[in-house]
């Protein structure tokens, strides 16, 4: 039987574009040569907005339907209104193709540097939901501009909602060797949110036996993730705790440089997209400083997703192998760092 990928490439804006081509070249070095790999290349974001006011032509949302997946640089820049690409594009996205697992797995590889002392074994991966909470756009604002101004941003959580995350949670959770599942939310003071999360949470758990359980408010959860890492295995939490704690998470695991994720829509209805979880860096951006290297461990993600387990596994040892051999004091080129992990997932 013939294999393919068929890959939608959005590089995007800033560093996006250069570490995408980073995470293609340890793409196709890695693939066995049975694979057959096609790309298509979307320009989307900033550049393409200041050209023509688009951000996410419908033309373009179907097309992009059609892959097996979506390979996302950074959406992102300081001359477009705070909102617009975010809303517009990336928001659209994860919306339209149900992504409503967001995994963002965290881990402390040799050699990297952390901020916590003592170098705890830090191992977890969040599940944070990805198409409900606060983020849905449920709300506005009344007599806006003045000094009587009202604002409303209503949470929005369904039972649907909730059970299909936390269910693929409990599968993850499962899967690992620790088996421990942590759900994060704040129902001391959410009641309403809170108490159902927390009911179909028991609920759902126990169809799995196996599967040891914890749960905690957002607040105490970021102290542990400071003094405690090495207590968590998967977190599911819902959509705002989750993009709140993934980025402390990213810096208490060698930074930003390092955060893999993927927005994935289990069922296969619609392609999943995969991306590092940093922006596209402006201030580092077309000087071959940024570090691909988050953008090839999701390219692993990516791989994982569509059923190459093996391949992911080749190229998250062989960052564990280059990590474990960085020099601080001569840091490499965005294109040495993906050319170096290009030649060593193919050996
Ligand atoms: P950022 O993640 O782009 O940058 C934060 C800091 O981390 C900067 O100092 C940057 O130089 C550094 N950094 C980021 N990625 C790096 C890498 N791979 N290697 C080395 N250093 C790296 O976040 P910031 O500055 O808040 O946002 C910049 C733009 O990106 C904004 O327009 C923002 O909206 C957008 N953004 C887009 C995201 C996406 O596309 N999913 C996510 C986050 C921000
Ligand atoms: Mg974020």
């Amino acid at each position: 039987m013939s294999r393919s990928i068929d890959l939608a490439v959005v590089p995007g804006d800033g560093i996006g574009q250069e570490v995408v081509a980073q995470g293609l070249k340890v793409l196709r070095s890695v693939l066995p040569q049975d694979v057959k790999l096609e790309t298509k290349e979307y320009d989307l974001g900033a550049k393409r907005w200041h050209r023509t006011g688009e951000t996410l032509p419908d033309a373009e949302l179907e097309s992009l339907r059609t892959h097996d997946a979506i390979l996302l640089g950074a959406i992102g820049d300081p001359s477009v209104p705070s909102g617009v690409l975010e809303r517009g594009l990336l928001l659209k996205l994860r919306f339209a193709f149900d992504h409503y697992v967001n995994l963002r797995p965290s881990k402390l590889f040799p050699n990297t540097a952390t901020p916590l002392a003592g170098r705890p074994d830090i191992d977890f991966v969040v599940v944070r939901e990805g198409t409900e909470g606060p983020y849905t756009g449920n709300g506005g604002s009344l007599r806006t501009g003045t000094p009587a101004e009202v604002a409303t941003e209503v949470s929005v959580n369904t039972a649907y909602g909730v059970e299909r995350v936390v269910r693929d949670a409990y599968e993850r959770a499962d899967a690992r060797p620790r088996k421990k599942l942590t759900l994060v939310h704040k129902n001391n003071v959410l009641v309403y949110a809170g108490h159902m999360w927390k009911n179909i949470f028991d609920k759902v758990g126990e169809e799995y036996p196996e599967v040891t359980t914890d749960y905690l408010h957002v607040d105490a959860a970021t102290i542990f993730f400071v003094t405690q890492p090495e207590r968590f295995d998967v977190i599911v939490t819902d959509n705002l705790f989750g993009d709140i704690l993934t980025d402390l998470a990213a810096a208490v695991t060698g930074g930003i440089g390092l955060a893999a994720s993927g927005n994935i829509n289990p069922t296969g209805e619609f392609p999943s997209m995969f991306e590092p979880v940093h922006g596209s860096a402006p201030d580092i951006a077309g000087q071959g400083k940024a570090d691909p290297t988050a953008t090839i461990l999701s390219v692993a993600l990516l791989l994982r997703h569509l059923g190459y387990e093996a391949e992911a596994v080749r190229i998250e040892e062989t960052v564990a192998a280059d990590l474990a051999e960085r020099d601080p004091s001569a840091p490499r080129t965005t294109d040495q760092i993906g050319d170096a992990l290009a030649v060593r997932v193919a050996s």
